[in-house]
């Protein structure tokens, strides 16, 4: 299904640690539609070196960096650019870990020194990537930048823990950045709201495969797979999104406007 939809393009896509992690199908349907692009994980992931695998299958080169840590971030960006022959087009966040979920800490019993770390590592990275690409001047006008999002910054589910702040906040810095970003650049700044995908990051909620299950049935079409993900992104970081900016955009299904469904109300009636 390649459109040569990214012909041309130049990119940086964070977060792919293995074959179920969306940042993984998102580059392996960058290369497919042209892009070129550097891979980066957070140091401690490469120690798996499966990253090593999708950087031959795409061509791309890998470079490690925390996205907590700007100087980090400052080599990333330069070093891609160096690689990449120029300035990036687009770039992927795909970035998320708490550590009070990782412990099993319950919301109202945070241990507030994991909150600050779950708050750096998965929403203010994404201003720390949006101010170093900025700063560089890495950016070509109308570059696309994405970062995934889910419900539970708008509504309540209990255990998805303090990572429910901390998308709150991500998807904030969207908007705050996107506007400067769009004025100074012409450069867009999203998040995409994706349903639950059995991945590393998702499958550390508690309770998981029973929420899957329940989202399944709440969403009209189903839940949105990782793949079906990747593809939004592509489209996102295309020509034919220009205009799209500051934006939370929904992939899920339709689960965002259900209210309830008849597959949910029959299984009361069971
Ligand atoms: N899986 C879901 O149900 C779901 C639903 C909606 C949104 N999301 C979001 O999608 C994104 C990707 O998650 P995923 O589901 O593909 O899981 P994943 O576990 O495959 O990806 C998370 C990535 O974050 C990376 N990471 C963690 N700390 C880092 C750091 N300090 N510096 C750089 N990278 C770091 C991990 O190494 C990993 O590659 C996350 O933002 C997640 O919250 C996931």
């Amino acid at each position: 299904m390649a459109n040569n939809l990214l012909k041309g393009k130049r990119g940086i896509i964070f977060g792919a640690l293995n074959e179920q992690s969306i940042a993984w199908k998102v580059a392996q349907r960058a290369h497919e539609e042209g892009a070129t692009f550097v891979l980066t994980n957070a140091p401690i992931a490469m120690r798996m070196g499966e990253i090593n695998v999708l950087a031959k299958e795409t061509g791309s080169e890998v470079i490690p960096a925390d996205a907590t840590s700007v100087e980090d971030l400052e080599n990333l960006v330069s070093k891609s650019m160096e690689i990449l022959g120029g300035k990036i087009d687009f770039v992927l966040h795909s970035i998320g870990m708490s550590v009070n979920v990782r412990k099993g800490r319950h919301y109202t019993n945070e241990n507030y020194d994991w909150t600050m770390k779950g708050l750096d590592v998965s929403a203010l990275s994404f201003h720390k990537v949006l101010q170093t690409t900025k700063k560089l001047e890495a950016m070509n006008e109308w570059g696309s930048i994405v970062a995934l999002s889910y419900i539970a910054a708008q509504r309540v589910f209990p255990d998805y823990n303090d990572m429910a702040d901390n998308k709150s906040y991500l998807e904030s810095i969207a908007r705050s950045f996107g506007y400067h970003y769009g004025v100074d650049n012409k450069v867009r700044v999203n998040t995409i709201s994706q349903s639950p995908t059995m991945t590393t990051a998702g499958s550390g909620v508690k309770g998981f495969n029973e929420f899957i299950n329940f989202s399944e049935q709440m969403s009209p079409l189903g839940n949105a797979s990782a793949l079906a993900c990747a593809d939004y992104c592509i489209s996102m970081f295309s020509d034919l999104t220009k205009y799209v900016t500051m934006q939370n955009l929904y992939h899920d299904g339709g689960f965002s406007n259900t209210g309830v469904t008849q597959a949910v109300i029959d299984k009361f009636g069971e």
